[in-house]
């Protein structure tokens, strides 16, 4: 494809205006389903609403993944009937679009009047005092990928989105972070459930095969809390064109830290083979528990979201 970005997010965005009822157009917020997040489409009301499949739209990829549903979502969020936008389901890198082509739909935001994203994902904890279900607010990242080259920004820079050399020091939005701590303790969670609200550091792989032990060991001795296979390169465009980001991480998976039986791991000195075996079958990740981790969290995700949106919206 040999048209610019720029040109990319127009053409799409005309295609966009053409098909979307005009009470729905120019939402301000956006967000971004994660694997089983899907249930976060139930926050908007069900009239009216426009669905938009990314095959649809000139120059996006297609989603290929079982489970990832892609469509973009417009309507109005229940709790004050005001326009938001939602991609339920993305497009991610391991499925071998370019970098730079999956986060088209970002840039599609931006176009659209979005000035604040909420971008949720399931991700598997490197952090010991993380459990299953538990959720994470992103508060930094390693981006992996972009520091070997593989950058959705690479390439000449569309100036009309932002500068050529963003910073991204503060690319988690402190207040946002704020408010969400703050709403979680509202909604009584702290105590009455088990699942908890953490702040951690997200390290972006390409995927798509989990992680060896090896390479967990790696990204938690970067200072990884939480691993995962999207999000990074959508903050990325999202802080380059100055939309405001909030992320969180569902943990759907604990990553195995356990090292070889030749004791080089403190988790399994003195304990023997049998016992490494066992932990590093509990912890072997799958899809299909990724998947009904979301379930399972949906509910809880959907409600904090919902109220960040809400507040977001009246302030
Ligand atoms: N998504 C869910 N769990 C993951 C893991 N362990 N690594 C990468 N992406 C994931």
């Amino acid at each position: 494809d040999n048209t610019t970005l720029s040109q990319q997010a127009a053409e799409a965005l005309t295609y966009l205006q053409k098909k979307v009822p005009a009470e729905l157009h120019e939402p301000v917020v956006g967000i971004t389903c994660g694997s089983g997040l899907s249930g976060l489409a139930e926050s908007v009301l069900p009239e009216p609403r426009c669905e938009i499949p990314y095959t649809d739209i000139p120059h996006f990829p297609p989603s290929t993944v079982h489970g990832h549903a892609g469509k973009f979502l417009f309507g109005l969020l229940e709790l004050n009937k005001k326009p938001i936008v939602l991609m339920v389901g993305r497009v991610h890198y391991y499925e071998g679009h370019s970098i730079q082509s999956i986060t088209i739909p970002v840039r599609l935001m931006k176009r659209l009047g979005v000035e604040t994203i909420i971008v949720t994902n399931a991700a598997g904890s490197l952090n010991p005092d993380y459990s299953v279900g538990d959720l994470v607010i992103l508060n930094d990242h390693i981006n992996l990928a972009g520091l070997a080259g593989i950058h959705p920004l690479r390439g000449p820079n569309a100036d009309d989105f932002g500068t050529r050399f963003p910073a991204l020091s503060d690319a988690y939005d402190l207040d946002l972070r704020r408010r969400a701590h703050q709403l979680w303790k509202s909604l009584g969670r702290g105590t009455k459930s088990t699942r908890r609200l953490h702040e951690g550091v997200y390290a972006f792989v390409g995927g798509p095969s989990y992680e060896t032990r090896a390479e967990c060991r790696i990204l938690r001795s970067f200072g990884a809390d939480v691993v995962g296979m999207s999000t990074v390169p959508e903050i990325i465009v999202a802080r380059h064109c100055n939309i405001r980001v909030f992320a969180l991480s569902l943990v759907t998976n604990n990553a195995v830290l356990e090292a070889g039986p030749r004791g080089d791991d403190i988790a399994i000195q003195g304990s023997s083979a049998q016992d490494l075996y066992k932990a590093i079958e509990k912890g072997k990740a799958n899809h299909e528990e990724v998947l009904a981790a979301g379930q399972n969290a949906a509910a809880d995700v959907q409600q904090l979201v919902g109220l960040l949106v809400r507040d977001i919206l009246s302030t």
